[in-house]
């Protein structure tokens, strides 16, 4: 892993990375300007098909396979979204490339639009992100007075616009559904699906949604090629028919209480482990009680479990939801799993946009029993009970639209299974936990 040279981070040390002469200077735009002038656009669908390149969002889907869902033949218009809106806590890879690296982004987006035969991309970002938001205008209007987009790109009969657009400041507002919503200018209420939204999107016409670090991937696919991309990571298991595999690079974020919170770009498939190394190990001299392997919803790896490679199948081997979105959270032993698991339920609960009862309901009574543990005053049948609520509001019984619901229930499940003798045990004593935050990087 030691001899590792990064290529979706390369620029980021560069004086004024963000500019388009630089990103010119060191090839930049040469893989659109080809596929302009060579390719067809399903020719580019193959490629990123063929490469393997699942998405960085946290879902993981096959980002070819997404963009053959589009109805063959449509009359358009066909939408790209972008999803920057990059509200997990504890995940920042997205704002790294949008603030020093946007145009490696942009070219992404301009090579995604070619593949979709979109003529209109929509940029959504995070609202708190204003460095971000500044780089990419600066960045779109380069691009325009460079030729590069508008009408009849370079004379390729290739037409396109960007629209850059600010989020609402809420974290269901990345949700693929609550964003088109909010693009569309409503609450973000995350829609129904089916229809997806390659069917059914954007004011009701088919949009593909892609993550940032998704579309820089692209950008590097369609510069060195599928053979460069599939000697990253890991390759299928061969004993499982359905493993997509998980290839290429990742922007992991390690933040928590480690010595140097940062995001380092690696294969997929590193350890906690060895990301923890990087961060300069834990703080203080302690140790690891456990690590969120990216994102609040899917769960916690214990001490023991930090030898799991970080790739698209390996947290879900010890009862992690998935890989999500690559950004560890350590946790050191001082630290009371109580005082953890209440924080998540705050967060859920206050960010459950309250459509389904289940959801807005479940969030609410998941805080206040852990509110009530940590107050030293749990009572024995409650981790039942909580384990009962995280069980039922999910969205796999149908209860409810989106997928917070099950991100929400999924830790609380997977807490008290993992440390459940330290809840026991609270209980037990009627011990007050550390009413002590954790540190989070936003
Ligand atoms: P999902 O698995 O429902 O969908 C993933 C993508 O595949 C979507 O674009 C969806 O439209 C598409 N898709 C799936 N099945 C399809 C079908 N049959 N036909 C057409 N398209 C289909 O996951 P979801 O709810 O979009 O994302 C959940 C993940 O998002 C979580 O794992 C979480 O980690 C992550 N997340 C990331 C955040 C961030 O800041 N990066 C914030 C919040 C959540
Ligand atoms: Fe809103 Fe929760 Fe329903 Fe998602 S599951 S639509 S966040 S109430």
């Amino acid at each position: 892993m030691s001899n590792y040279e990064p290529i979706l981070l390369a620029r980021i040390g560069k004086p004024e990375s963000y500019k388009l002469e630089g990103y010119r200077a060191d090839g930049g735009y040469e893989a659109f300007l080809k596929a302009l002038k060579n390719s067809k656009p399903n020719e580019v669908v193959d490629t990123i098909k063929n490469s393997g390149l699942r998405g960085r969002g946290g879902a993981g889907f096959p980002t070819g396979l997404k963009w053959t869902f589009l109805p063959k033949d449509h009359p358009g218009p066909i939408y790209l979204c972008v999803n920057a809106d990059e509200s997990e806590p504890c995940t920042f890879n997205n704002r790294i490339l949008m603030e020093l690296d946007p145009h490696q982004v942009l070219e992404g987006v301009m090579l995604a639009c070619y593949a979709i035969k979109s003529s209109r991309a929509y940029y959504y970002i995070r609202y708190e992100y204003g460095l971000s938001y500044r780089r990419l205008q600066a960045a779109i209007d380069e691009l325009y007075a460079a030729g590069l987009l508008g009408q009849n790109i370079q004379g390729s009969g290739f037409n396109l616009d960007i629209y850059l657009h600010r989020g609402a400041g809420a974290y269901v507002c990345g949700e693929e559904t609550g964003l088109i919503e909010s693009l569309e200018g409503k609450r973000a209420w995350p829609r129904i699906k089916p229809p997806f939204p390659a069917i059914e999107g954007a004011f009701r016409k088919p949009t593909i949604v892609n993550n940032v670090e998704t579309l820089a991937c692209v950008t590097q696919i369609m510069r060195r090629g599928i053979d460069w991309f599939k000697s990253i990571g890991v390759a299928p298991d061969p004993k499982n028919p359905r493993d997509a595999g998980s290839y290429g690079p990742k922007l992991y974020c390690v933040s928590g209480h480690v010595n140097n919170p940062g995001c380092w770009e690696l294969p997929l498939g590193v350890t906690s482990n060895e990301l923890i190394r990087l961060a300069g190990g834990v703080w203080k001299g302690r140790k690891v009680k456990a690590v969120v392997p990216g994102g609040l919803s899917m769960g916690f790896l214990t001490a023991n479990e930090l030898e799991v490679p970080l790739d698209f199948n390996g947290p879900g081997k010890v009862g992690c939801l998935g890989l999500g979105t690559a950004a560890i959270t350590v946790i050191d032993d001082q630290t009371s799993m109580i005082d953890v698991l209440h924080n998540t339920c705050q967060f859920y609960a206050h960010e459950s946009c309250g459509q389904c009862t289940p959801c807005r309901e479940g969030t609410g009574w998941m805080l206040k029993i852990t509110d009530r543990l940590r107050k030293g005053q749990g009572r024995k049948e409650d981790l039942d009970i909580l384990v009962e609520v995280a069980d039922r509001i999910g969205i796999m019984p149908g209860s409810t639209i989106c997928g917070l619901a099950d991100g929400a229930g999924w830790p609380v499940k997977n807490a008290i299974r993992k440390f459940r003798q330290e809840f026991e045990d609270a209980i037990k004593t009627g011990r007050r936990s550390h009413l002590r935050p954790l540190a989070m990087a936003h």
